[in-house]
């Protein structure tokens, strides 16, 4: 076994075509703990393969930069299966009604009506609006960082990361800081219990009783109107533009879950990154100007997210020779693009004054991020504050034992216990 870089995202064992007789499997572990090492060599020998998500479905996974983009801007690929394989279901397996509810939001949908809701959040996210919002993200890290001195430990995700956002979003959105916990409650529950039997008590249970929490929140809204995204939502549906009780709630959870679960595990990723590289890390503790190419420089390296949700094409669509049928799950790794040598000169080395990053951490075309604008915010914020106040922080477990979550999509921890003093 050859090993790249111990303790890096960089794979930490060299994947063979002996590892890769099967196809690849996206919720395995093998994969989980070691995805640039299974990436580099899809990239180089099978850029258009065909792989499993949770060990049966089959799903294309694209590994090269050029084909990312190209398909992401391929109107021929689309988010809602029904209209690309005209008929049958929206996923390709069945869901129950309220966890289409939960799913039918602009993520999953295509233009023109992706487009129309989009448009109406929009507004709430560019930059000069998020710029009011950097003292509230100041004030709220160092309450944390406070709490965090008196123990001289913390567990870092649920700790510091997490917190941050859902608190920005959540008043963003307009629920009360109260409500959160019970609101994060049912985001747990939607998004991580999606296997073996949580699914069950996920879809029955959970989700029905979050849709009704949200449309107790709509009710107060309407009664208590307030300068925030849920009364902008429901005064458009109030004044016909067209939107549904079921879009809104669609939009809170999006909002909701988009708004915190990438941004907490950026803070997180970042934080092991730069304690993993010494080197950058003192760099940037001399010069904090480098916080914005080192948060790009996260966005490649160890991004939150390695693919986008399934795009499924109109038609049969041929990528270097393989041809895709139409309806097909196909996913384009984001992770595996931004380690890609024809665009990134020695993509393997972590360097926080990269110019020039087009990375894609936050996807690309009609579905770029909307967010991006808050998560480099919240992101730079968090991590200054954290580094610049505890200058012996490290992490409280030998780098070994973390452990990765299996979640499709996702590159993130499963905690992060870090020692302060
Ligand atoms: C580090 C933090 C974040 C990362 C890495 C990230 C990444 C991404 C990516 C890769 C996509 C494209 C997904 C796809 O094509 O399927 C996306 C979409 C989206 N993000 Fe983020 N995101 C972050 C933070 C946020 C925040 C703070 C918000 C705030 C609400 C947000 C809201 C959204 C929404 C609403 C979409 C869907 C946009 C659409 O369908 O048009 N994200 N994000």
């Amino acid at each position: 076994m050859m090993t790249v870089k111990e303790g890096t995202n960089v794979g930490r064992k060299v994947i063979t075509a002996a590892d890769m007789k099967k196809p690849l499997n996206l919720t395995s572990q093998a994969f989980t703990d070691n995805k640039q090492g299974y990436f580099k060599w899809l990239r180089e020998n099978d850029p258009v393969h065909k792989g499993k998500l949770f060990g049966m479905m089959n799903i294309y996974l694209l590994t090269r930069y050029d084909d990312c983009v190209n398909m992401l801007k391929d109107p021929r690929f689309i988010r809602n299966r029904t209209t690309a394989t005209g008929g049958g279901g929206r996923f390709p397996f069945p869901l129950p009604k309220s966890v289409q509810m939960l799913a039918n939001s602009m993520i999953n949908d295509d233009e023109p009506n992706h487009r129309r809701l989009r448009t109406l959040v929009h507004k709430a996210f560019t930059p000069r609006q998020l710029r009011k919002l950097e003292d509230r993200v100041h004030e709220i890290t160092k309450e944390l960082l406070d709490k965090a001195e008196q123990k001289g430990e913390m567990e870092l995700m649920e700790e510091f990361a997490r917190p941050i956002p859902v608190t920005i979003i959540a008043e963003m959105v307009g629920v009360k800081v109260e409500d959160v916990p019970e609101l994060t409650h049912y985001v747990d529950a939607v998004t991580e219990n999606m296997s073996g039997l949580g699914i069950a008590k996920t879809m029955f249970w959970d989700m029905p009783k979050a849709i009704k929490f949200v449309k107790g929140l709509i009710e107060l809204k309407r009664k208590n109107p307030a300068d925030d995204i849920l009364t902008a939502l429901i005064e458009a549906e109030e004044e016909g533009e067209r939107l549904t009780e079921d879009e809104i709630i669609a939009m809170v959870f999006l909002l909701i879950i988009a708004g915190h679960e990438t941004t907490y595990n950026l803070i997180t990723n970042m934080t092991y990154t730069l304690l993993q590289h010494p080197d950058q890390l003192a760099l940037l503790r001399s010069d904090w100007g480098l916080i914005d190419s080192a948060v790009e420089e996260v966005l490649r390296f160890d991004g939150p997210l390695y693919g986008t949700k399934p795009e499924y094409p109109t038609e049969d669509v041929t990528i270097r020779g393989v041809t895709i049928p139409k309806g097909s799950t196909v996913m384009p790794m984001l992770g595996a693009a931004n380690f890609d040598e024809d665009i990134f000169e020695n993509p393997e080395v972590f360097d926080i004054t990269r110019e020039k990053n087009r990375h894609l951490g936050f996807g690309m075309g009609i579905h770029y991020c909307l967010g991006a604008p808050l998560a480099r915010i919240e992101t730079k914020i968090a991590i200054q504050a954290l580094f610049e106040r505890n200058p012996n922080l490290r992490l409280a477990v030998d780098p070994s034992e973390l452990k990765l979550a299996a979640r499709p999509g996702w590159h993130m921890y499963k905690s992060m216990p870090v020692k302060l003093g």
